[in-house]
Protein backbone atom coordinates (compact mmCIF):
# COMPACT_ATOMS: atom_id res chain seq x y z
CA UNK A 1 0.00 0.00 0.00
CA UNK A 2 2.77 2.32 0.68
CA UNK A 3 4.71 1.89 -2.49
CA UNK A 4 2.08 4.20 -3.98
CA UNK A 5 3.41 6.96 -1.74
CA UNK A 6 6.79 6.20 -2.64
CA UNK A 7 7.67 9.10 -4.37
CA UNK A 8 6.61 11.22 -1.86
CA UNK A 9 9.60 10.83 -0.17
CA UNK A 10 11.74 12.07 -2.66
CA UNK A 11 10.42 15.47 -1.79
CA UNK A 12 11.15 18.03 0.91
CA UNK A 13 7.58 19.31 1.51
CA UNK A 14 6.03 17.87 4.55
CA UNK A 15 3.24 15.28 3.32
CA UNK A 16 0.57 13.74 4.88
CA UNK A 17 -1.76 11.17 3.06
CA UNK A 18 -4.94 11.23 5.69
CA UNK A 19 -8.95 10.13 5.44
CA UNK A 20 -11.30 12.41 5.69
CA UNK A 21 -11.19 11.95 9.45
CA UNK A 22 -7.89 12.38 9.82
CA UNK A 23 -6.47 9.36 10.22
CA UNK A 24 -3.18 8.94 8.80
CA UNK A 25 -2.63 6.61 5.82
CA UNK A 26 0.79 7.62 5.41
CA UNK A 27 3.69 10.19 5.91
CA UNK A 28 6.69 11.03 4.20
CA UNK A 29 10.32 10.87 4.78
CA UNK A 30 10.18 14.55 4.99
CA UNK A 31 7.00 14.94 7.98
CA UNK A 32 9.33 12.04 9.80
CA UNK A 33 12.54 13.98 9.82
CA UNK A 34 10.71 17.45 10.54
CA UNK A 35 8.44 15.73 13.33
CA UNK A 36 11.02 13.63 14.85
CA UNK A 37 8.63 10.28 14.14
CA UNK A 38 10.66 6.71 13.71
CA UNK A 39 9.92 5.34 10.15
CA UNK A 40 6.33 4.61 9.57
CA UNK A 41 4.49 5.16 12.91
CA UNK A 42 3.14 8.07 11.49
CA UNK A 43 0.28 5.85 11.12
CA UNK A 44 -1.08 5.22 14.38
CA UNK A 45 -1.64 8.77 14.72
CA UNK A 46 -4.54 11.37 13.77
CA UNK A 47 -3.12 14.21 11.81
CA UNK A 48 -5.01 16.59 14.16
CA UNK A 49 -2.33 15.33 16.60
CA UNK A 50 0.61 17.45 15.17
CA UNK A 51 -1.42 20.75 14.97
CA UNK A 52 -1.64 22.95 17.58
CA UNK A 53 -5.03 24.40 16.57
CA UNK A 54 -7.01 21.05 14.77
CA UNK A 55 -9.89 23.06 13.55
CA UNK A 56 -8.45 24.78 10.13
CA UNK A 57 -7.51 21.24 9.40
CA UNK A 58 -10.68 19.95 10.47
CA UNK A 59 -12.59 22.21 8.24
CA UNK A 60 -10.19 21.76 4.89
CA UNK A 61 -10.52 17.82 5.21
CA UNK A 62 -14.24 18.71 5.28
CA UNK A 63 -14.90 20.94 2.69
CA UNK A 64 -12.27 19.21 0.41
CA UNK A 65 -13.77 16.15 0.86
CA UNK A 66 -17.35 17.43 0.04
CA UNK A 67 -15.62 19.10 -2.87
CA UNK A 68 -16.74 22.43 -2.00
CA UNK A 69 -13.36 23.75 -2.79
CA UNK A 70 -10.50 21.91 -4.59
CA UNK A 71 -7.81 22.94 -2.24
CA UNK A 72 -7.72 24.61 0.74
CA UNK A 73 -5.25 26.61 2.30
CA UNK A 74 -3.98 27.78 5.58
CA UNK A 75 -1.10 28.86 7.94
CA UNK A 76 0.06 26.25 11.16
CA UNK A 77 1.60 25.33 13.84
CA UNK A 78 3.18 22.02 14.31
CA UNK A 79 3.66 20.60 17.01
CA UNK A 80 7.22 18.63 18.07
CA UNK A 81 8.24 16.45 21.31
CA UNK A 82 8.68 18.80 24.34
CA UNK A 83 11.15 21.03 24.86
CA UNK A 84 10.98 21.60 20.54
CA UNK A 85 9.93 24.31 18.45
CA UNK A 86 6.90 24.38 17.04
CA UNK A 87 7.36 24.40 13.51
CA UNK A 88 5.90 27.39 11.41
CA UNK A 89 4.23 25.94 8.45
CA UNK A 90 1.84 26.36 5.39
CA UNK A 91 -0.64 24.11 4.67
CA UNK A 92 -2.62 22.97 1.61
CA UNK A 93 -5.10 20.66 1.61
CA UNK A 94 -5.98 18.55 -1.63
CA UNK A 95 -7.96 15.85 -3.31
CA UNK A 96 -5.68 12.51 -3.28
CA UNK A 97 -6.35 10.00 -5.34
CA UNK A 98 -8.92 7.91 -3.92
CA UNK A 99 -12.26 9.53 -2.84
CA UNK A 100 -11.25 9.11 0.99
CA UNK A 101 -7.61 9.65 0.45
CA UNK A 102 -6.43 13.52 0.96
CA UNK A 103 -3.50 15.43 0.47
CA UNK A 104 -1.74 17.20 3.26
CA UNK A 105 0.98 19.51 2.16
CA UNK A 106 3.04 21.16 4.44
CA UNK A 107 6.13 24.06 3.37
CA UNK A 108 7.94 25.75 6.53
CA UNK A 109 7.07 29.40 6.19
CA UNK A 110 10.55 30.11 6.96
CA UNK A 111 11.72 28.33 4.32
CA UNK A 112 9.30 29.31 1.98
CA UNK A 113 10.06 32.90 2.93
CA UNK A 114 13.66 32.77 2.67
CA UNK A 115 13.40 30.73 -0.56
CA UNK A 116 11.34 33.70 -1.99
CA UNK A 117 13.78 36.55 -0.61
CA UNK A 118 16.67 34.67 -2.01
CA UNK A 119 16.14 34.66 -5.37
CA UNK A 120 14.27 38.21 -4.82
CA UNK A 121 17.95 39.44 -3.61
CA UNK A 122 20.74 37.41 -6.68
CA UNK A 123 18.00 39.17 -9.40
CA UNK A 124 18.25 42.03 -8.20
CA UNK A 125 21.93 41.59 -7.19
CA UNK A 126 22.44 40.41 -11.07
CA UNK A 127 20.73 43.22 -12.47
CA UNK A 128 22.68 45.64 -10.12
CA UNK A 129 25.97 44.24 -11.25
CA UNK A 130 26.31 45.49 -14.57
CA UNK A 131 25.39 49.00 -13.90
CA UNK A 132 27.91 48.54 -11.53
CA UNK A 133 30.66 47.46 -14.12
CA UNK A 134 29.84 50.40 -16.29
CA UNK A 135 29.55 53.00 -13.94
CA UNK A 136 32.85 52.23 -12.55
CA UNK A 137 34.37 52.43 -16.09
CA UNK A 138 32.79 55.45 -16.54
CA UNK A 139 34.55 56.77 -13.35
CA UNK A 140 37.78 55.29 -13.75
CA UNK A 141 38.58 56.83 -17.12
CA UNK A 142 38.38 60.39 -16.12
CA UNK A 143 39.87 59.91 -12.38
CA UNK A 144 43.46 59.45 -14.28
CA UNK A 145 43.03 62.88 -15.92
CA UNK A 146 41.83 64.18 -12.92
CA UNK A 147 44.36 63.23 -10.73
CA UNK A 148 47.42 63.88 -13.42
CA UNK A 149 45.81 67.81 -13.75
CA UNK A 150 45.94 68.01 -10.43
CA UNK A 151 49.63 66.45 -10.08
CA UNK A 152 51.01 69.09 -12.78
CA UNK A 153 48.88 72.13 -11.45
CA UNK A 154 50.95 71.27 -8.17
CA UNK A 155 54.46 71.28 -10.05
CA UNK A 156 53.36 75.00 -11.66
CA UNK A 157 52.72 76.06 -7.90
CA UNK A 158 56.12 74.93 -7.24
CA UNK A 159 56.80 73.50 -3.20
CA UNK A 160 56.57 76.61 -1.41
CA UNK A 161 52.67 77.62 -2.60
CA UNK A 162 50.18 77.32 0.04
CA UNK A 163 47.93 76.39 -2.93
CA UNK A 164 49.54 72.97 -2.63
CA UNK A 165 46.91 71.87 0.44
CA UNK A 166 44.52 72.07 -2.38
CA UNK A 167 46.30 69.62 -5.26
CA UNK A 168 46.52 67.12 -2.58
CA UNK A 169 43.04 66.70 -1.20
CA UNK A 170 42.43 66.38 -5.25
CA UNK A 171 44.99 63.73 -5.37
CA UNK A 172 43.98 62.14 -2.25
CA UNK A 173 40.55 61.82 -3.23
CA UNK A 174 41.06 60.43 -6.61
CA UNK A 175 43.13 57.68 -5.26
CA UNK A 176 40.73 56.56 -2.90
CA UNK A 177 38.28 56.68 -5.51
CA UNK A 178 40.57 54.88 -7.60
CA UNK A 179 41.15 51.96 -4.93
CA UNK A 180 36.92 52.09 -4.53
CA UNK A 181 36.76 51.16 -8.44
CA UNK A 182 39.36 48.98 -8.28
CA UNK A 183 37.74 46.82 -5.84
CA UNK A 184 34.37 47.45 -7.67
CA UNK A 185 35.98 45.47 -10.71
CA UNK A 186 37.75 43.44 -8.98
CA UNK A 187 35.58 40.35 -9.20
CA UNK A 188 35.72 40.79 -13.25
CA UNK A 189 39.15 41.55 -13.55
CA UNK A 190 40.79 37.70 -13.66
CA UNK A 191 39.58 34.80 -15.52
CA UNK A 192 38.75 31.99 -13.00
CA UNK A 193 41.62 29.84 -12.01
CA UNK A 194 40.08 26.50 -11.19
CA UNK A 195 41.63 23.87 -9.35
CA UNK A 196 40.38 20.83 -6.95
CA UNK A 197 39.93 23.28 -3.55
CA UNK A 198 40.01 21.87 0.10
CA UNK A 199 37.37 23.92 1.92
CA UNK A 200 39.10 23.28 5.45
CA UNK A 201 42.70 24.84 3.43
CA UNK A 202 40.72 27.90 2.78
CA UNK A 203 39.31 27.79 6.35
CA UNK A 204 42.69 27.43 7.42
CA UNK A 205 44.29 30.14 5.66
CA UNK A 206 41.29 32.80 6.90
CA UNK A 207 42.05 31.53 9.98
CA UNK A 208 45.41 32.54 10.12
CA UNK A 209 45.12 35.67 8.34
CA UNK A 210 42.61 36.61 10.76
CA UNK A 211 44.09 36.04 13.70
CA UNK A 212 47.27 38.21 12.33
CA UNK A 213 45.43 41.27 11.74
CA UNK A 214 43.58 40.64 15.02
CA UNK A 215 46.96 40.81 16.69
CA UNK A 216 48.03 44.05 14.73
CA UNK A 217 44.95 45.54 15.20
CA UNK A 218 44.55 44.41 18.75
CA UNK A 219 47.79 44.02 20.30
CA UNK A 220 47.31 44.18 24.34
CA UNK A 221 44.07 41.52 23.50
CA UNK A 222 45.68 38.63 21.76
CA UNK A 223 43.67 36.35 23.42
CA UNK A 224 40.38 38.03 23.35
CA UNK A 225 39.06 36.55 20.17
CA UNK A 226 38.28 33.12 19.74
CA UNK A 227 38.52 31.61 16.29
CA UNK A 228 36.79 27.80 16.84
CA UNK A 229 37.01 25.30 14.10
CA UNK A 230 34.10 22.60 13.41
CA UNK A 231 34.69 20.32 10.61
CA UNK A 232 33.89 17.63 9.04
CA UNK A 233 36.63 16.53 7.48
CA UNK A 234 34.46 13.39 5.35
CA UNK A 235 33.97 16.42 2.66
CA UNK A 236 35.38 15.73 -0.51
CA UNK A 237 37.42 18.29 -2.87
CA UNK A 238 35.24 19.81 -5.35
CA UNK A 239 36.19 22.31 -8.23
CA UNK A 240 36.93 25.89 -7.81
CA UNK A 241 39.03 28.64 -7.47
CA UNK A 242 40.88 28.84 -4.17
CA UNK A 243 42.23 31.93 -3.83
CA UNK A 244 38.58 33.73 -4.43
CA UNK A 245 36.84 31.85 -1.85
CA UNK A 246 39.95 32.17 0.49
CA UNK A 247 38.92 35.89 -0.26
CA UNK A 248 35.12 35.48 0.49
CA UNK A 249 35.42 33.54 3.60
CA UNK A 250 37.79 36.14 4.42
CA UNK A 251 35.11 38.78 3.88
CA UNK A 252 32.69 37.33 5.99
CA UNK A 253 35.22 36.44 8.89
CA UNK A 254 36.54 40.47 9.18
CA UNK A 255 33.31 41.48 9.22
CA UNK A 256 32.51 39.22 12.16
CA UNK A 257 36.14 40.41 13.88
CA UNK A 258 35.22 43.56 13.31
CA UNK A 259 31.45 43.73 14.57
CA UNK A 260 33.07 42.19 17.83
CA UNK A 261 35.59 44.58 18.30
CA UNK A 262 33.96 45.95 21.17
CA UNK A 263 33.47 42.54 23.28
CA UNK A 264 37.58 41.79 22.01
CA UNK A 265 38.18 44.46 24.76
CA UNK A 266 36.40 42.31 27.56
CA UNK A 267 37.34 38.83 26.15
CA UNK A 268 34.22 36.42 25.17
CA UNK A 269 34.39 36.93 21.22
CA UNK A 270 34.32 34.16 19.47
CA UNK A 271 34.34 32.87 15.59
CA UNK A 272 33.44 29.54 14.83
CA UNK A 273 34.08 28.36 11.20
CA UNK A 274 31.57 25.38 10.49
CA UNK A 275 31.55 23.06 7.70
CA UNK A 276 28.50 20.67 7.30
CA UNK A 277 27.24 18.62 4.36
CA UNK A 278 24.19 19.29 2.93
CA UNK A 279 21.82 17.45 1.27
CA UNK A 280 18.69 18.24 -1.48
CA UNK A 281 19.29 22.06 -1.01
CA UNK A 282 17.82 24.44 -3.56
CA UNK A 283 20.08 27.31 -4.49
CA UNK A 284 18.17 30.23 -6.46
CA UNK A 285 16.50 27.61 -8.76
CA UNK A 286 18.11 24.83 -8.99
CA UNK A 287 18.35 21.58 -6.67
CA UNK A 288 21.31 20.27 -6.01
CA UNK A 289 21.75 16.82 -4.18
CA UNK A 290 24.90 17.51 -2.24
CA UNK A 291 26.24 21.01 -1.10
CA UNK A 292 28.75 21.82 1.82
CA UNK A 293 27.97 24.36 4.19
CA UNK A 294 30.84 26.72 5.29
CA UNK A 295 29.18 28.88 8.31
CA UNK A 296 30.67 31.58 9.79
CA UNK A 297 29.42 32.40 13.45
CA UNK A 298 30.22 35.01 15.70
CA UNK A 299 28.42 35.73 19.26
CA UNK A 300 28.53 40.10 18.03
CA UNK A 301 25.75 42.25 18.68
CA UNK A 302 24.14 40.64 15.35
CA UNK A 303 23.74 42.81 11.55
CA UNK A 304 21.71 46.06 11.79
CA UNK A 305 18.07 45.96 11.21
CA UNK A 306 17.68 48.89 8.64
CA UNK A 307 20.29 47.27 6.57
CA UNK A 308 19.69 43.27 6.94
CA UNK A 309 17.48 43.08 3.71
CA UNK A 310 19.95 45.07 1.19
CA UNK A 311 23.07 43.72 2.83
CA UNK A 312 24.85 42.41 -0.05
CA UNK A 313 23.68 45.27 -2.10
CA UNK A 314 26.90 47.20 -3.13
CA UNK A 315 28.09 50.18 -0.82
CA UNK A 316 25.51 49.04 1.88
CA UNK A 317 27.68 49.54 5.02
CA UNK A 318 26.86 49.96 8.62
CA UNK A 319 29.96 50.75 10.07
CA UNK A 320 32.05 53.82 9.90
CA UNK A 321 35.21 53.52 7.57
CA UNK A 322 33.51 50.78 5.73
CA UNK A 323 32.95 51.19 1.80
CA UNK A 324 30.18 48.10 1.94
CA UNK A 325 31.97 45.75 -1.11
CA UNK A 326 33.18 42.93 1.19
CA UNK A 327 29.07 40.79 1.10
CA UNK A 328 29.05 42.18 -2.60
CA UNK A 329 31.93 40.53 -3.51
CA UNK A 330 31.50 37.29 -1.52
CA UNK A 331 28.47 36.96 -2.84
CA UNK A 332 29.66 37.18 -6.37
CA UNK A 333 32.11 34.90 -5.72
CA UNK A 334 29.68 32.33 -4.59
CA UNK A 335 27.32 32.89 -7.16
CA UNK A 336 30.70 32.25 -10.13
CA UNK A 337 30.63 28.84 -7.69
CA UNK A 338 26.85 28.12 -8.26
CA UNK A 339 26.89 28.70 -4.76
CA UNK A 340 25.32 30.87 -2.43
CA UNK A 341 25.43 33.12 1.05
CA UNK A 342 22.94 33.29 3.40
CA UNK A 343 22.38 35.34 6.85
CA UNK A 344 20.50 34.50 9.89
CA UNK A 345 21.75 37.06 12.62
CA UNK A 346 19.61 38.11 15.92
CA UNK A 347 22.20 39.78 19.10
CA UNK A 348 24.41 37.81 20.09
CA UNK A 349 24.72 34.96 17.26
CA UNK A 350 25.01 36.11 13.65
CA UNK A 351 25.34 33.41 11.03
CA UNK A 352 26.99 33.82 7.39
CA UNK A 353 26.51 30.45 5.71
CA UNK A 354 28.02 29.78 2.29
CA UNK A 355 26.55 26.83 0.64
CA UNK A 356 27.91 25.62 -3.19
CA UNK A 357 27.14 22.49 -4.75
CA UNK A 358 29.06 19.27 -4.66
CA UNK A 359 29.73 17.01 -7.28
N1 LIG B 1 28.98 39.41 11.31
C1 LIG B 1 28.37 40.59 11.27
N2 LIG B 1 27.81 41.12 12.38
C2 LIG B 1 27.20 42.32 12.35
N3 LIG B 1 27.08 43.08 11.26
C3 LIG B 1 27.61 42.63 10.11
C4 LIG B 1 28.28 41.36 10.06
N4 LIG B 1 28.68 41.17 8.78
C5 LIG B 1 28.30 42.26 8.08
N5 LIG B 1 27.66 43.14 8.88
C6 LIG B 1 27.09 44.43 8.48
O1 LIG B 1 26.97 44.44 7.08
C7 LIG B 1 27.59 45.59 6.53
C8 LIG B 1 28.07 45.29 5.13
O2 LIG B 1 29.21 44.44 5.15
P1 LIG B 1 30.25 44.50 3.96
O3 LIG B 1 31.34 43.55 4.24
O4 LIG B 1 29.51 44.34 2.69
O5 LIG B 1 30.77 45.98 3.99
P2 LIG B 1 31.73 46.67 5.07
O6 LIG B 1 32.31 45.66 5.98
O7 LIG B 1 30.95 47.78 5.68
O8 LIG B 1 32.86 47.30 4.15
P3 LIG B 1 34.05 46.52 3.39
O9 LIG B 1 33.86 45.07 3.62
O10 LIG B 1 33.85 46.88 1.96
O11 LIG B 1 35.28 47.05 3.97
C9 LIG B 1 28.68 45.90 7.53
O12 LIG B 1 29.04 47.27 7.45
C10 LIG B 1 28.01 45.57 8.85
O13 LIG B 1 27.21 46.64 9.28
MG1 LIG C 1 33.25 43.94 5.18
Amino acid sequence: MSERFAAFDQLTTLILVVQPDGAVLHANAAFETQMRLSRRTAKQHMAFDWFADPAPLAEALASVHRRKVDVSRFEARLLRPPHEEALEVWVSVSLGEGEYELLVEMIEATAQARQEREERSADQLRSSKDLIRNLAHEIKNPLGGLRGAAQLLALELGPQSNLLEYTEVIVGEADRLQSLVDRLLAPHRHAPQVSDVNIHEVCERVRSLLLIEHQNQHPGHAGGLRVRRDYDISLPDFRGDREQLIQAVLNLAQNAAQALAPQIEQGGAEIVLRTRVARQVTIGKQRWRLALELHVEDNGPGVPAEIRDRLFFPLVSGRAGGTGLGLHLAQTIAQAHQGAIACTSEPGHTDFVLTIPLP
